[in-house]
C-alpha cells in the first residue's frame, strides 16, 4: 500500500504530488484545508516512502495504486487534486475510476501529452539518472520549480531523497501518457483549476485550455507564482481547492 499521512475533518481530499517530489510539498496547505477536508497525502509509487511500481510504468498504474489506498481506507468516493505529474495521475484516475470522484483539482498541470522532443528528452534524462542518480534531476529542476529562490535548496534536498528507480519510472510514464483532452468535456463533477502565471515548466495556457472545455470549473491564475502554488501561495491555492465544496454546475445543470 502507498505510504500516506492524513489530517483534518470533512470530505476526503487526496492531494497527489508532482515529479520528482513527495507528499511533503503539500504541507503548507494543511492549515487552510484541514478545517474543511479529511486530507490524505500519499507518496506516489516509487516516491517518498512508497514502494516502486511493480508493473510497467504508466499513469493508470499510479492511479490504480491510489485506488488501492482509498480501498484500504474504506473511502468509496473522494475529492482528488493533483499537482503537475500528480495532475496527470488524477486525470488517469478520472478516466479509469470517475465514479469514485467527488471532484477534481488540477494544479499547474495539463491534459495534453508530450511533444516528440519532450518525450525524447525524458528518455535521455532517464538514461542519465540510471547512471548518475537523482542529482541529474535535482540539478535540472530545483531552481526552475518555484519562482521564489528560497525554495530551491528545499526542493533540491527533496529531489535528492527520491529513488532513481522511482524517478526513471515516472519519466517513462510521463513520456507515454496519452492526450486526455477529449475526457475533459465529460466532467460533471466539481473541478478547480489553478496555475501560477510565472510557471516556467507548464505554461498557464494549458490550464486556460482546460477551463475553456470544463466551463463550470473554478479557475484561479495566481500572478508572480511559478510551478509550486502550494508552496509559493498556499492560501490562494487552498482557497481554489475549497471551491470544490461550492461547485458551479455544468451548463446543462447536471
Ligand atoms: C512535475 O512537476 O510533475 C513535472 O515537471 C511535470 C512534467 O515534467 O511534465
Amino acid at each position: 500500500m502507498l505510504a500516506y499521512t492524513r489530517q483534518g475533518c470533512g470530505a476526503p481530499l487526496v492531494l497527489v504530488h508532482g515529479f520528482p517530489l513527495d507528499h511533503t510539498t503539500w504541507e503548507p496547505l494543511l492549515p487552510y484545508l484541514t478545517p474543511h477536508f479529511d486530507v490524505i497525502l500519499p507518496d506516489l509509487s516509487g516516491f517518498g516512502d512508497s514502494a516502486a511500481l511493480e508493473t510497467a510504468p504508466d499513469m493508470e498504474a499510479y492511479a490504480a495504486a491510489l485506488v488501492g489506498l482509498l480501498d484500504a481506507l474504506q473511502l468509496p468516493q473522494s475529492f482528488v487534486a493533483g499537482h503537475s505529474m500528480g495532475g496527470y495521475v488524477s486525470l488517469a484516475f478520472a478516466r479509469c475510476y470517475g465514479q469514485r470522484l467527488l471532484g477534481l483539482g488540477l494544479i499547474a498541470t495539463q491534459a495534453l501529452p508530450d511533444i516528440p522532443e519532450r518525450k525524447a528528452s525524458r528518455y535521455a534524462t532517464a538514461a542519465q539518472v540510471a547512471e548518475q542518480g537523482a542529482v541529474v534531476v535535482a540539478d535540472a529542476m530545483s531552481t526552475k520549480l518555484s519562482a521564489n529562490p528560497a525554495h530551491a535548496p528545499i526542493l533540491r534536498n527533496l529531489i535528492l531523497r527520491q529513488s532513481p528507480i522511482g524517478i526513471i519510472a515516472a519519466l517513462k510514464a510521463m513520456a507515454e501518457r496519452p492526450d486526455l483532452t477529449p475526457l475533459l468535456s465529460s466532467f460533471t463533477f466539481p473541478v478547480a483549476i489553478v496555475h501560477g502565471l510565472a510557471d516556467d515548466l507548464i505554461p498557464p495556457d494549458r490550464s486556460r485550455e482546460m477551463k475553456t472545455i470544463i466551463s463550470h470549473a473554478h479557475f484561479a491564475e495566481i500572478p508572480g507564482i511559478g510551478h509550486m502554488p502550494m508552496m509559493e501561495a498556499p492560501q490562494a491555492a487552498a482557497g481554489a481547492l475549497k471551491g470544490l465544496l461550492a461547485p458551479g454546475l455544468p451548463k446543462d445543470g447536471r
